[in-house]
């Protein structure tokens, strides 16, 4: 599968595990940045995965960051994005089968390397299961028009 992956400097080092993981899985990574451990902006980086998810870029989306939470909420404002925030493997699979999350996240300053892979392991080893979880996943789009 190819995969974007994006991370602000908190996450830098665990960026670079679960990238290296996930060639290891045969699949290929995309990385959207940041490229150091020097401080930067998490908001640049959800952007940037989401957009190249939007676009068909990429199929799936991986961001880090401190918490997972910042990084999440910057790629929730692209529209049609569904990202979200796991800490453990169950949710990070039910992301996928009932919200159709199209981006993980998570904390480096929250979950462990071994934790970390067994999250995207589920991740992406999910399916949507679409019937009256598609309806919901309309609903959201129809708040994200309103919205406009
Ligand atoms: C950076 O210090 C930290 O705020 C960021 O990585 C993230 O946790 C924000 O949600």
């Amino acid at each position: 599968m190819k995969i974007g992956i994006g991370n602000d400097h908190a996450a830098f080092e665990l960026k670079n595990t679960i990238k290296a993981y996930l060639e290891s899985q045969g699949h290929e990574v995309v990385d959207y940045g940041s490229y150091s451990a020097e401080r930067c902006d998490y908001p640049v980086f959800g952007e940037k995965v989401a957009l190249a998810v939007r676009s068909g870029e990429v199929e799936r989306g991986v961001l880090i960051c401190g918490t997972g939470v910042g990084i999440s909420i910057a790629a929730n404002k692209v529209r049609g994005i569904r990202a979200a925030v796991c800490s453990e493997p169950f949710t990070a699979q039910m992301v996928r089968r009932h919200n159709d999350a199209q981006i993980i996240a998570f904390g480096a300053r929250v979950v462990g390397v071994d934790m970390a892979k067994m999250i995207v392991d589920s991740f992406l080893g999910a399916e949507f299961e679409g019937g009256r979880h598609q309806n919901r996943i309309d609903l959201i789009a129809a708040i994200e028009e309103r919205e406009r």
